[in-house]
């Protein structure tokens, strides 16, 4: 790679702040996965939508592919910029733009992280309920981008549910504005929805209308032992048909042995094979169903233990269980599956993924966990520490395919809330038809004419 790029971007658009030192490289060119090497052209931080708009016509004119890049907390390899893009990190674009209490929404510039929004949410009297492990590193374009998901999806939905509008520099340099934050808007197309989970390849978001909604009640959170994996869905039948559930999340015993050894407390005197997470509100009905539920699964054999909070710090000490796992995990590099099917598909989809995995995988270490009220379950391959890389996930991706089969099987998705990137792409076929991907690619024609955004995420160029 020559200078030449460079020293026409600095020449176009001198007040740009480009980053080119290998450690920014090495740092900004690489999300959670490990598993690339980075190698960005530069990283190019604008602080505003027109300087934005106005790198991506720069981009187009000069034929450079662009990483859009959030918190490069993603799990699928969707930031990574390992061919010589320009990286166009938002992290100098945090500003809150404006609240609204009648509309109650947010508008957000779309580098500001997660958590600094849940916080906003909660000094206006609100919440924005989209909630998981990485919200404090995570962005909201990030989030629009993956559609992510999280540990209160099974009360308050995706990503998707809660943008009310949203700002997008397509590929080919044009300032969409969509959605207008309208409750109701017939006239057409709706492309705000094509951004959400674009994976960075339309184009960039730039901003953000985030719908708010009431702040949550006061809750209670209860871990319970289950003896068995059939159990699991009876277990979530039984709370769900009683109480309105915040959250229902579950991990294995593997899981958990790994998050003790990164420091979290024992839950129980003895071992179980299975563990549930589940939230619900404090008030004296809801914990009088929730020791209904709880009996009732005790009587039945599907529960083994249980204990529920006292206290915030005993309900965040429950809660350190479950989305302790993923840091818990990262030094094994696992191998990360993360497949969905409808709710009601779950006990055979189980059963199969389980006979599958249990002959194929018989030696390597598995993690199972995931939001299970959702039907999304998280499958972890750990990597032996004597096994190089390439032969575990050549491994892997053999397994996947089968596991690819299964899921078609059960009309499931490859992902269901990190993201194809160029984790999942040869797998894209088993959740899309062609006739979807075709119509995909002619999306992406439309929007991103030469190409430029994120290429090689999602699926091949042509
Ligand atoms: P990045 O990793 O920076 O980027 C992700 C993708 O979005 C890339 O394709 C990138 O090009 C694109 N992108 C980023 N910003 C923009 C933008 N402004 N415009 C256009 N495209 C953009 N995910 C879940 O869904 N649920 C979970 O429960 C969950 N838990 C997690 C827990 C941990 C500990 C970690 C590390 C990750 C977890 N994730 C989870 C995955 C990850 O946090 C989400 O995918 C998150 O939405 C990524 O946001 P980000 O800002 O880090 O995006
Ligand atoms: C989670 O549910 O904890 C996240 O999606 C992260 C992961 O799968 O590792
Ligand atoms: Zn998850």
């Amino acid at each position: 790679m020559t200078d030449a790029p460079l020293t026409s971007l600095r020449a176009a658009l001198p007040a740009l702040r480009l980053l080119t030192d290998p450690a920014d490289l090495e740092h900004y060119g690489r999300d959670w996965t490990r598993r690339w090497r980075p190698a960005p052209l530069a990283i190019a931080l604008p602080d505003s939508a027109a300087q934005v708009q106005a790198l991506v016509r720069w981009a187009n004119a000069e034929g450079v592919a662009i990483v859009p890049s959030g918190g490069r907390t993603g799990l699928s390899g969707g930031a990574v910029a390992a061919h010589g893009e320009l990286v166009v990190s938002l992290e100098r674009m945090q500003q809150v733009l404006g609240f609204d209490a009648v509309d109650r929404t947010l508008t957000v510039q779309a580098g500001i992280a997660l958590q600094r929004v849940q916080e906003l949410a909660r000094e206006h009297g609100l919440q924005y309920p989209v909630d998981f492990a990485a919200r404090g590193s995570c962005s909201i374009g990030g989030n629009i981008a993956t559609n992510a998901g999280g540990i209160r999806v099974v009360r308050y939905g995706n990503t998707r549910e809660w943008i009310a509008g949203l700002k997008l520099v397509t590929g080919g340099g044009e300032l969409l504005e969509l959605g207008r934050a309208l409750v109701k808007n017939s006239s057409g197309y709706d492309l705000r929805h094509l951004a959400i989970a674009s994976e960075g390849t339309l184009g960039i978001i730039v901003e953000a209308t985030l719908r708010l909604t009431d702040p949550p009640p006061a809750t209670n959170v209860m871990l319970l032992a289950l003896p068995s994996f059939d159990a699991l869905m009876q277990v979530f039948s039984a709370f769900r048909e009683r109480l309105q559930l915040q959250a229902f999340e579950f991990f294995t015993d593997v899981a958990l042995t790994h998050v003790l050894a990164h420091g979290a407390q024992a839950p129980f005197a003895e071992t179980h094979p299975y563990y549930v997470v589940t939230e619900f509100a404090s008030d004296a009905a809801s914990e009088a169903e929730a020791m209904a539920a709880f009996e009732q699964c005790m009587a039945s054999g599907w529960v083994s233990d249980g204990v529920i909070s006292a206290s915030d710090a005993q309900a965040a000490a429950l809660w350190r269980l479950r989305e302790g796992i993923t840091e818990s995990l990262a030094r094994h590099v696992p191998y990360k599956n993360d497949v969905s099917v409808r709710i009601s598909a779950m006990p055979a989809f189980l059963a199969d993924t389980q006979a599958l995995l249990a002959e194929h995988y018989p030696h390597f270490e598995v993690v199972w966990f995931g939001h299970i009220g959702d039907g999304n379950l998280h499958i972890n391959i750990l990597k032996p520490e004597n096994m190089p890389q390439e032969a575990f996930v050549a491994d892997c991706e053999r397994v996947t395919k089968l596991l690819a089969d299964v899921l078609q099987r059960h009309s499931g998705s490859i992902s269901a809330e990190h993201g194809i990137g160029l984790v999942k792409k040869p797998y894209l076929g088993c959740t899309r038809s062609a006739a979807e991907i075709a119509a995909m690619r002619g999306i992406k024609a439309v929007l991103d004419p030469n190409g430029i955004m994120n290429p090689g995420k999602l699926f091949d160029p042509d």
